[in-house]
């Protein structure tokens, strides 16, 4: 599916290319499934900074799962026949809403015992922006309180579920349907469509909590900073985020820049194929209907991750 203008969701095209050769180092795989991206669709309209880093025609995608059909010269983790799956690395814009894609074989990890493809796709992203926002920036440990805002989402369900795993006390702020989901994972769940989040939480924690992880940004951001402790730390999902109204304030502010990082990657995998952990998947549709998809991320109230299916 290729874009030959920036523009709504019907600006796809379904496309014939020939998918190539995998070069030195790349691995070609018939795709069995896409993980789909609130950034996929602000790359289609042209509101993210990295739209401009597109030549039009392209396709669009991050990540992607699939069976090995044939490895460039130098692989030697991948062959023919082997399930993987990955996320492409900036400045590498080849896009993966195909039915087949040629990866660098260091972004791609093998898809684990008791995971399917479908799941697999869905890893890479979801799971490298949770573990960089829990772990690496916002260092969260165990006792600390942290407010998710769009914990029901596809990453805050997994940023929910690491700050559990590190013994945090969890106030998960979604809408009504994800309450089991999120109590489920031992969550408690703050349902913004029903009470105040920021007069809740500043009532009960007065000396304020130490920690909030902001998936949603434009109404969340400022007013989160007063429910912070002397000490506390916000990390900002949407890379547009403006972080000056915590840095004037001397609060310490992220946003996560992710990377395929195929150790933290498998680690990841590996937890969810246990059990562990996991990735619930709120929408799956045909590669055909990626316009449909689209509105979904647009409309912004996904029920988890959400995956494009190849046949
Ligand atoms: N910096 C990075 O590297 C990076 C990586 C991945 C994603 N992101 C960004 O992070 C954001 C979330 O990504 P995602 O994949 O998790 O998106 P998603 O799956 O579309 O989830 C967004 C969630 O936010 C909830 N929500 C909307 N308004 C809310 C509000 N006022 N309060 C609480 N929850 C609210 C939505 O459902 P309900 O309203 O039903 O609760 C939905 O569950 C996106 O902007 C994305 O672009 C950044």
């Amino acid at each position: 599916m290729t874009i030959s203008e920036f523009g709504p969701a019907d600006v796809f095209r379904k496309t014939s290319i020939e998918p190539g050769e995998p070069g030195p180092g790349e691995v070609l795989i018939k795709t069995s499934a896409i993980g789909a991206n609130p950034l996929d669709y602000k790359m289609r309209d042209g509101s993210s900074g990295l739209s401009k880093s597109l030549t039009l025609p392209c396709i669009l995608g991050r990540e992607a799962s699939g069976v090995v059909i044939a490895v460039g010269e130098g692989v030697t983790e991948f062959a023919p026949g082997d399930h993987a799956f990955g996320m492409r690395n900036h400045p590498d814009t080849r896009g993966t809403y195909a039915t087949h894609n040629v990866f660098p074989a260091d972004v791609l990890v093998k898809v684990p015992e008791g995971m399917d493809d479908t799941t697999a796709a869905g890893v890479a992203l979801v799971g490298l922006t949770a573990q960089m926002a829990v772990e690496q920036q916002a260092k969260v440990s165990e006792g600390e309180t942290v407010l998710i805002h769009g914990a029901g989402g596809g990453v805050g369900q997994m940023m929910t579920q690491l700050c559990l795993a590190r013994g945090a006390n969890v106030l998960a702020s979604a809408s009504t349907r994800h309450h089991d989901k999120l109590t489920g994972f031992g969550a408690r769940h703050i349902d913004y469509t029903q009470v105040d989040v920021f007069d809740t939480i500043a009532e009960e924690y007065p000396n304020g909590i130490d920690v909030v992880i902001d998936a949603v940004y434009f109404d969340t951001f400022v007013p989160s900073l007063d429910l912070l402790r002397e000490g506390g730390r916000i990390v900002v999902l949407p890379s547009l985020a403006d972080l000056t109204p915590a840095n004037e304030r001397g609060i310490e502010a992220h946003i996560p820049l992710i990377s395929a990082d195929t150790t933290i990657v498998a680690d990841l995998a590996g937890r969810i194929a246990r059990g562990e952990l996991s990735l619930p998947i709120g929408h799956t549709a045909p590669l055909s209907d990626v316009a449909d998809v689209h509105r979904i991320l647009e409309d912004g109230h996904a029920d988890g991750k959400i995956i494009l299916t190849v046949n």
